[in-house]
């Protein structure tokens, strides 16, 4: 059974398909990606997981609940966590402002501020300036951060990697994985592989608004040039 799933699902801005027929799923504890070039239709997949973005036809999952009609919110209160591509950081807030926001509206579970100071020290030395002044490093982290607080079971996570020095990116591939370690599923949106095939135990690619490929990290491996084409610009 998956902790998430979208089956056959088709997504329209207006009269325009952005998505045609898109499964995918992410197993309880799992981390999944979703590989494709600029404009593939990565986020706009991300966003209907979430509820931002409707479900024309087909349905979203989660477990065997058919929760395609559910509004955002709902979906969090569902376990569902996303951390978007502009990471959205209250900047006239202090980092531990925008941290203790995500408490506020989060679930119960395990993941309180201090657990976040744990896993990103950065942030605690931090927690009293203003989300204006972090690195783009460091405001993933908060954007992470405030993900975790709301206890999720799943965290949908948008590019988290894009723009950010190789050993911040590394730094990064880290602490998700201690997330993960927690019992924590991903769905994990790159443009590249790098990231992925340190992470993630099965891959999708898209492409035009459809999933083009699909299987197992080792598959794309074996299968990896015909993948690289697939999403190469
Ligand atoms: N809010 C929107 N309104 C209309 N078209 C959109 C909107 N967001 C994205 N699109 C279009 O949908 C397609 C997929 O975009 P997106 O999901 O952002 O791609 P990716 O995240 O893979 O770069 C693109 O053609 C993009 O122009
Ligand atoms: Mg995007």
């Amino acid at each position: 059974m998956s902790a998430l799933a979208l089956q056959d699902c088709d997504v329209f801005y207006g009269k325009a398909q952005a998505l045609h027929h898109v499964s995918i799923d992410v197993a309880a504890g799992e981390v999944v990606s979703l590989i494709g070039r600029n404009g593939a239709g990565k986020s706009t997949l991300l966003k209907a997981a979430i509820g931002l973005n409707a479900v024309h036809s087909g349905r979203r999952l989660i477990g065997d609940r058919d929760v395609t009609a559910l509004k955002p919110h709902q979906l969090g209160r569902l376990g569902l966590a996303f951390v978007p591509e502009n990471r959205r950081i209250f900047p006239n807030l202090t980092v531990e402002e925008n941290l203790k926001i995500a408490t506020v509206m989060g679930r119960k579970g395990p993941w309180s501020l201090q657990r976040i100071y744990q896993l990103f020290p950065r942030l605690q030395e931090r927690a009293a300036q203003g989300g204006d002044t972090l690195s783009g490093g460091e405001q993933q982290m908060l954007a992470v951060g405030r993900g975790l607080l709301t206890n999720p079971e799943v965290l949908l996570l948008d590019e988290p990697t894009e723009g950010l020095a190789p050993l911040i990116v590394d730094q990064l591939i880290e602490s998700m994985r201690v997330i993960n370690a927690e019992g924590i599923a991903m769905l994990l949106v790159e443009q590249n592989l790098k990231v992925p095939l340190k992470l993630a135990r099965r891959q999708f690619v898209i492409d035009n608004g459809r999933v083009v490929w699909s299987g197992t990290t080792a598959e794309l491996q074996a299968d990896r040039a015909r993948i690289e084409s697939l999403i190469s610009v």
